[in-house]
C-alpha cells in the first residue's frame, strides 16, 4: 500500500496550522469585534474561553487525527460509534466556507493589482477614485471578480495537489514569516499616522467605543460572551476537522500539548497585531469608516492607501499579506475534503490520486465561489431575501443569512455547523471515547501531557457548555 505522506518538520506543521488559523478572520473580525464589545474586557473573555474552550478543542482535534492517521470523516468513523458520522459535518463546513474565502480572496487579489497600477500609474489602477467608488466599480464587473476568485481557486488548488509536505508546508513555512514581516512594517506605518490613537483607544479602553458614538448601545453579557466564542472558533479552525486533518500529518514524536499552545497563542497574538494595523489607519485618514466585514477591508482600507504619502506602496504590502492569509487558510480548508477521499483511495489500494480529487473538489468549490461573485454582496438581485421573497423590516435590515450568499454561507457555517461540531466533538471525546483516549495519545514517546486534570474537566462539562451558548449566541445574532 502507498505510505501517507505527513509533514517532514514540527516547525513545517506549526507554520501550516498557524497559516490555517490567521485568516480573515484576524483581519477583518477580531479587531472590529474587540471594539465594538467592551476592548480591554473583551479580551480578557476572548483569553479566558481560548484556554478553556480553544485550547482543549484544539488538543482533542489534533489526538483524534494522529490517533487514527485519517482525515475528519476517518477519524470518527474508526473511533466512535455514536459519532461515526461527524466527519461529513466537517467537509459540507469546508465546501461553504470554501465557497465566500475563495470569492474574497479573489478579490484581495485584484486590489494587489489595482495597488500595482497606482504605483507605476498604468491606468488600471484607482488613482483619484475613493474606497467606495473603487469597490463599487468592482462589485459591477461581475466577470472580472468571477474571473479573480477562480485564479484564487486555483491557487489553492494547485497547492493541495503539491500534498502536505511538497505543497502545503513549503507555501506556509515561507508565507507566514513573510507574513508576519510585513504586518510588522504596516504596524508601523499605521501606528505613526497622526490620530492613530483614537484606534488604539477604541480596540482597548473599556467603553471608549459607546461614549465616543462609535457604537449605539452597550452589549449586554451574552452577546459579549457569545461573540467572543464565536469568533475564537472560527479564527482557530475548530469545529470542522481541519485540524483532525493536520493533526493527522503530525509525527508521533511531536508533543500535541504544545503544537496547540502555540497555535492558539500566534494566532491570537496576529489577531492583535492585524488590529494594531487596520484600526488605527480607520481613525487617522478615514474617520467614518466601515470598522468592519469586507468593507473595512475593500473600502476603508482603500481610503487609507489613497490618503497616505506612498499608499499604493503600503496597499500592495498589505493586500499581499490578505492574499497569503487567506491562501493559507483556504489550503487547510480543501484539505480537509481532498485528506478524506485520498484515505479511501489509498485504503483501497489504488494509491492516493491526491490530484484527481483536489480537481474534483476544486470544480465544486470554484461553483460556490461563482455564485459568491455574481451575488456582488447582495448589490446584484439573486441573493437569499430576493429569491425567498424576505421583505426588510421598518430600518431597511434584513436578517444576516439571507442578506447575501456570503452571509448565507457563512451563517450556517460559523453560526451553526462549527460551534455544533465542537461540541459534539466534547461529547465524544468527554464522555463515549473518554478523555484517556487524548491522554495516550499526547503521551507517546516519552511526551507527557502537563494540562491533563485541565482537559478532563474542561471536555467533559466546560466546554461544551460554553459551546451551547455560543451556539445560542449566534442564532439569535444571524438567524432573528
Ligand atoms: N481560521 C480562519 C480565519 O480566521 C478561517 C478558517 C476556518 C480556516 C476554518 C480554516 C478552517 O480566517
Ligand atoms: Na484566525
Amino acid at each position: 500500500m502507498e505510505e501517507r505522506k505527513g509533514f517532514g518538520s514540527n516547525f513545517g506543521f506549526l507554520m501550516a496550522a498557524v497559516g490555517s488559523a490567521v485568516g480573515l478572520g484576524n483581519i477583518w473580525g477580531f479587531p472590529n469585534k474587540m471594539g465594538a464589545n467592551g476592548g480591554f474586557t473583551f479580551l480578557v473573555i476572548y483569553l479566558i474561553l481560548a484556554a478553556c474552550c480553544g485550547i482543549i478543542v484544539m488538543v482533542g482535534e489534533l489526538a483524534l487525527g494522529r490517533k487514527t492517521g485519517r482525515g475528519a470523516v476517518g477519524a470518527y468513523r474508526v473511533l466512535s460509534k455514536k459519532f461515526k458520522w461527524l466527519g461529513w459535518l466537517g467537509i459540507l463546513s469546508a465546501f461553504l466556507i470554501l465557497f465566500f474565502y475563495c470569492a474574497l480572496g479573489g478579490y484581495c487579489i485584484k486590489y494587489v493589482v489595482l495597488n500595482v497600477g497606482d504605483l507605476f500609474g498604468a491606468g488600471f489602477g484607482s488613482n483619484g477614485l475613493n474606497g467606495a467608488e473603487v469597490f463599487g466599480a468592482f462589485m459591477g464587473n461581475q466577470m472580472e471578480a468571477v474571473i479573480y476568485g477562480l485564479i484564487f481557486v486555483l491557487l489553492t488548488m494547485i497547492i493541495v495537489m503539491g500534498g502536505i509536505g511538497g505543497g502545503i508546508e513549503k507555501v506556509c513555512s515561507v508565507g507566514m514569516p513573510a507574513l508576519f514581516v510585513i504586518l510588522l512594517i504596516c504596524i508601523v506605518r499605521a501606528c505613526t499616522l497622526p490620530g492613530a490613537v483614537d484606534g488604539l483607544k477604541y480596540m482597548f479602553v473599556p467603553g471608549w467605543a459607546l461614549e465616543n458614538g462609535v457604537i449605539k448601545e452597550a452589549p449586554d453579557f451574552l452577546t459579549v460572551l457569545s461573540t467572543a466564542g464565536g469568533q475564537m472558533f472560527f479564527s482557530l479552525s475548530l469545529g470542522m476537522g481541519a485540524m483532525i486533518t493536520y493533526g493527522s500529518y503530525l509525527h508521533k514524536k511531536e508533543n500535541i500539548e504544545k503544537n496547540a499552545l502555540l497555535i492558539v497563542i500566534m494566532d491570537t497574538l496576529v489577531a492583535l497585531m492585524a488590529g494594531l494595523c487596520v484600526i488605527p489607519g480607520r481613525f487617522a485618514l478615514d474617520p467614518t469608516g466601515s470598522l468592519g466585514g469586507p468593507s473595512l477591508l475593500f473600502v476603508t482600507m482603500q481610503n487609507v492607501f489613497h490618503k497616505m504619502p506612498l499608499g499604493a506602496l503600503f496597499g500592495i504590502l498589505f493586500y499581499l499579506l490578505v492574499v497569503f492569509a487567506a491562501i493559507s487558510s483556504s489550503i487547510s480548508l480543501l484539505e480537509v475534503i481532498v485528506a478524506h477521499f485520498c484515505d479511501k483511495a489509498r485504503d483501497a489500494g489504488k494509491g492516493d490520486k491526491r490530484k484527481t480529487y483536489s480537481l474534483i473538489a476544486a470544480v465544486f468549490v470554484g461553483l460556490g465561489c461563482i455564485l459568491i461573485c455574481l451575488d456582488s454582496l447582495g448589490g446584484a438581485g439573486i441573493s437569499p431575501f430576493n429569491i425567498l421573497g424576505i421583505e426588510k423590516d421598518v430600518n431597511g435590515n434584513l436578517p444576516m443569512w439571507c442578506d447575501c450568499w456570503l452571509d448565507f454561507f457563512d451563517c450556517i457555517s460559523e453560526g451553526i455547523l462549527m460551534p455544533l461540531g465542537a461540541l459534539l466533538m466534547c461529547l465524544c471525546i468527554g464522555w463515549e471515547l473518554g478523555p484517556k483516549m487524548v491522554d495516550d495519545e499526547c503521551c507517546l514517546e516519552g511526551q507527557s501531557f502537563k494540562m491533563k486534570g485541565f482537559f478532563n474537566i474542561c471536555v467533559k462539562f466546560i466546554t461544551p457548555l460554553c459551546m451551547l451558548l455560543v451556539l445560542y449566541g449566534q442564532i439569535r445574532e444571524f438567524f432573528f
